[in-house]
């Protein structure tokens, strides 16, 4: 039988997965994670709480060991994120607005230096917008102190630092056409046009009940991709279970595969048991690493036998 990563390779796409290092040492865990995922995305070691807890003191240990594991077995790297406003240690929020943002470009500078060539693409800022209808930007520090031109210092930042990398905008609930996908639409189409180096925009593309898969998903990475960059399926996973959450998998796999510059996608974790929807059933492998109805769909979706 097909895995899901050959099966999206014959695709020409990558299937990745979010890798925790705390689990590297559990043989269930990694040989799933061998078998059946070409990407990897550190779920939490490369935030900036757990590479810069203090100013300027950088660890990048367990972020190292999932990038050696990956790069040892040939499979690519996403780096998850630069500039969030979550996780954030306390000395940053801190920060007058000067040395904000010169912690906010070293500190982008550091970590992509570090993993130059070992990260294909980095989420440089990750979720700047509210949810809501207004499509304004969320407040956090770089927000609030930098004004709106923080994500396109961001960037421009990103792109000396590791000009070989791709650098993406992530965020969630903008996986259909809504108030907050437009703004962040408006906000590519105007980098795009300006110049300001942006090469993806990732779509977390967490799922439930709440909110499904939406009928304009496929329509919705079309758009973006029209605008001239690559969409990428970043933290995917579907509340559920059985043939209902199977069918949801199937519908978000065929819409990326639909869209030529949809490159790939990741599920937000290997099994259930370690998913932070804690108690939830929403990834591909269940707490014993048995295969899901979601699994045989996706791979189904894929083209795999
Ligand atoms: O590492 C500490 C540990 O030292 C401490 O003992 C423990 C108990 O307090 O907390 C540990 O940190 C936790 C961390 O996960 C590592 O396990 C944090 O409390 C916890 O908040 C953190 O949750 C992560 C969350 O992002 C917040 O960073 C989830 O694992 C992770 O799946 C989730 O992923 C996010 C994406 O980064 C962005 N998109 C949304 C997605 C889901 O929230």
């Amino acid at each position: 039988a097909g895995t899901l990563g050959s099966a999206a390779a014959a695709k020409g796409r990558y299937f990745g997965t979010a890798v925790s290092a705390q689990y590297l040492g559990e043989s269930g865990y990694v040989s799933t994670l061998d078998r059946e995922f070409s990407s990897v995305t550190p779920e939490n070691e490369m935030k900036w709480d757990a590479v810069e807890a203090t100013r300027g003191a950088f660890t990048f240990g367990p972020a190292d060991r999932i990038v050696n594991h990956a790069q040892s077995r040939g499979m690519s790297v996403r780096g998850h994120t630069l500039v969030w406003h979550s996780q954030l240690p306390g000395w940053v929020a801190g920060l007058g607005a000067a040395d904000l943002r010169s912690a906010m470009n070293n500190h982008i500078t550091k970590v992509m230096q570090h993993y130059k060539g070992k990260v294909f693409a980095w989420d440089v800022v990750n979720e700047a917008f509210q949810d809501g209808s207004s499509g304004a930007r969320r407040s956090s520090p770089f927000q609030d102190k930098l004004g709106n031109g923080f994500i396109e210092e961001a960037f421009r930042t990103a792109r000396a630092a590791d000009p070989a990398a791709e650098l993406c905008y992530n965020d969630y609930n903008t996986d259909g056409v809504n108030a907050k996908s437009n703004a962040v639409y408006a906000m590519v189409k105007d980098f795009k046009a300006r110049g300001v180096p942006i090469d993806c925009v990732g779509f977390q593309s967490h799922f439930n009940s709440a909110s499904p898969v939406p009928s304009d998903y496929r329509a919705n990475l079309q758009r973006f991709a029209d605008l001239g960059v690559d969409v990428q399926v970043t933290e995917l996973d579907i509340e559920g279970s059985g043939s209902a959450q199977a069918a949801s998998y199937g519908n978000a796999v065929s819409a990326c595969l639909a869209v030529s510059r949809c490159t790939g996608i990741t599920v937000w974790g290997v099994t259930d048991k370690y998913s932070w929807r804690s108690g939830g059933t929403p990834l591909l492998f269940d707490g014993a690493y048995t295969k899901k109805p979601a699994y045989d769909a996706v791979l189904a979706a894929l083209g795999g036998s």
